[in-house]
């Protein structure tokens, strides 16, 4: 394997996969993003000059210019993350999600199709699509003592999701009819550095700081399962490379947690940095405050929340022989340290996209 699409590379989990392959491979990576809101080429800074980075800023809806791509740089593998990615987005405009997430997938399907038919061989051997989704297409886990494996059926429920699903049902059917060489990998929720600010931790970790409320929609007492951004990147890697085509894997940080337990989490961990002095910048905001757990502010809950999301990660240990490495704890005050240390990164953000409001309500 030489040359490598990957799709979605300014976002949070592909930046992860682009700068986790130039430093750990020798492969070439065309990074094919369009740039919405979501995707930041400040998150490749550490890497944008390496000599077998390329990056090209093209929609995955453009037919024409992803094939030009195809035919241009001949890859051997394609990951595709491209997708918009925030449920609280899709509740308030879901067509952006039908048109990149399903439209997208469907064009960058055909246009592989249409390329790995004509390979030769040997090339053709190697080929592989690699299609990245999540365990939200598995729905909701009412059961407390049952994991989303490979074999739940599938059961969407915000336009997020939905589209997801639509997106591996697509994929599947390209490999089962067309006899794509495709794999599909559905992760739990990731965290850590380079998240957009719209997402749970870094939202609270940034609202924190500027001494505004955090706002945990219900209770609070729904349940995610956690994995380092990092490990994804990793575990990716291991499906593409090892991953047996036509199979899915699940991939998962065996790390269940509460909303509340993990914005508490982070209240703590900016409380010790704040007795540590490490956060006299935000002084303006935050000097009266003594403990940031007095921010939590419950408020009316996300339509159609899913309760429980918890990913069973036995088949991709098993067969591939790839487990996180990072525990919940480290892998936090790792992604805090980073939110401190990386101003630069998110201030033009949140002056600029996005401030920090509370999405997903406005169509309700
Ligand atoms: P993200 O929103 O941070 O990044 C998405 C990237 O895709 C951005 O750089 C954006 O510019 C790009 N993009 C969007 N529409 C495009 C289009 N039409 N053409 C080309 N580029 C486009 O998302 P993320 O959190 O990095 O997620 C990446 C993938 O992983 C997604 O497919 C998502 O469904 C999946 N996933 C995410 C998580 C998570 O916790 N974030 C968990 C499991 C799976
Ligand atoms: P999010 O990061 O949006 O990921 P997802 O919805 O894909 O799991 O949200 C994680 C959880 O945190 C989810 O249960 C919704 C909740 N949440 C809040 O309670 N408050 C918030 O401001 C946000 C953004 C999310």
């Amino acid at each position: 394997m030489h040359t490598i699409f990957i799709t979605g590379g300014a976002g949070f989990i592909g930046s992860a996969v682009i700068r986790y392959l130039l430093q750990n491979t020798h492969h070439t990576v065309v990074n094919i993003d369009k740039l919405t809101y979501a995707g930041n080429l400040a998150s490749l800074d550490s890497i944008q000059h390496h000599t077998n980075y390329h990056f090209e800023q093209v929609d995955i809806c453009d037919r024409e210019k992803i094939a030009q791509l195809f035919s241009h740089y001949q890859p051997d593998a394609v990951m595709h993350l491209a997708a918009e990615s925030h449920v609280d987005r899709s509740i308030d405009k879901p067509s952006d999600f039908i048109q990149t997430n399903i439209i997208g997938t469907y064009t960058l399907l055909e246009i592989s199709r249409e390329y790995y038919s004509q390979l030769l061989p040997e090339k053709k051997s190697q080929f592989r699509f690699h299609h990245i989704s999540t365990d939200e297409v598995f729905g909701d886990l009412e059961d407390s003592a049952k994991l989303f494996t490979e074999q739940t059926a599938y059961s969407p429920n915000s336009p997020y999701s939905a589209s997801k699903a639509a997106s591996d049902h697509l994929v599947q059917a390209w490999g089962e009819t067309y006899g794509l060489p495709v794999v599909i990998s559905n992760c739990s929720n990731n965290y850590g550095p380079f998240q957009f600010p719209e997402k749970l931790i870094p939202l609270m970790i940034l609202n924190a700081l500027h001494g505004k409320t955090l706002p945990i929609y219900g209770k609070g007492d729904q349940i995610r399962d956690w994995l380092f951004v990092e490990d994804h990147a990793k575990a990716l890697y291991r499906v593409l490379t090892q991953g047996k085509i036509g199979e899915h894997y699940n991939i998962g940080g065996w790390n269940e947690k509460t909303n509340i337990e993990v914005v508490q989490a982070i209240c703590q961990l900016l409380n010790i940095a704040k007795k540590e002095g490490k956060l006299t910048a935000y002084s303006d905001y935050i000097k009266d405050i003594e403990d940031f757990s007095s921010l939590i502010q419950f408020v009316t809950d996300r339509p159609g929340h899913d309760k429980r999301y918890a990913i069973d990660a036995s088949k991709i240990k098993i067969e591939l022989g790839w487990q996180p490495e990072e525990i919940f704890e480290t892998g936090l005050a790792k992604t805090v340290d980073w939110y401190l240390e990386n101003t630069h990164w998110w201030q033009p953000i949140l002056e600029q996209r996005y401030a920090g409001q509370r999405l997903g309500v406005d169509n309700i």
